[in-house]
């Protein structure tokens, strides 16, 4: 049995120690905002956040999180997310919007640890979070966005 906190709740699964973290999220808890995009830590489609820093749950493993935080998009609250969620929905971001919860929990952390960052600081940020449908410009104006809400 491995025990985690996942969304601020305890919870205990049986799962081989090296099924990935995405699968268990996904298909053991049922929290499916989480996203399988290309299994192999490439896409960031997977993204959550373990103790507050962005991991590709496709690539770890669940007996690596024992004991540790994990928030999901439908967990993630504070400051920085509630600005980033207003300026996906201002701005517009998403189009498909399969990536789209990957690229929130990327921004989201950028803005908790950097509340102003440059253009280089989220190009940097978000590197690892593929939108096929290159909304890139978008999410970066988004992200400037949230950076104001934050401070206003
Ligand atoms: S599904 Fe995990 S990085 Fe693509
Ligand atoms: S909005 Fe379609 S893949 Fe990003």
């Amino acid at each position: 049995m491995i025990t985690f906190t996942l969304n601020n709740e305890k919870r205990s699964v049986d799962a081989d120690p090296d099924t990935p973290l995405l699968w268990v999220i996904r298909d053991e808890i049922g929290l499916t905002g989480t996203k399988f995009g290309c299994g192999a830590g490439l896409c960031g489609a997977c993204t959550v956040h373990l103790d507050g820093e962005p991991v590709r749950s496709c690539q770890t493993l669940i007996s690596d999180v024992a004991e540790l935080n994990i928030t999901t998009i439908e967990g993630i609250d504070g400051k920085a997310a509630k600005a980033i969620q207003t300026a996906w929905e201002e701005i517009e971001v998403p189009q498909c919007g399969y990536c789209q919860s990957g690229q929130i929990m990327s921004a989201t952390s950028l803005l908790a640890q950097n509340p102003k960052p440059s253009d280089a600081e989220i190009d940097e940020a978000m590197d690892g979070n593929v939108c096929r449908c290159a909304t890139y410009v978008r999410i970066r104006k988004a992200i400037h966005h949230a950076s104001d809400l934050m401070e206003a």
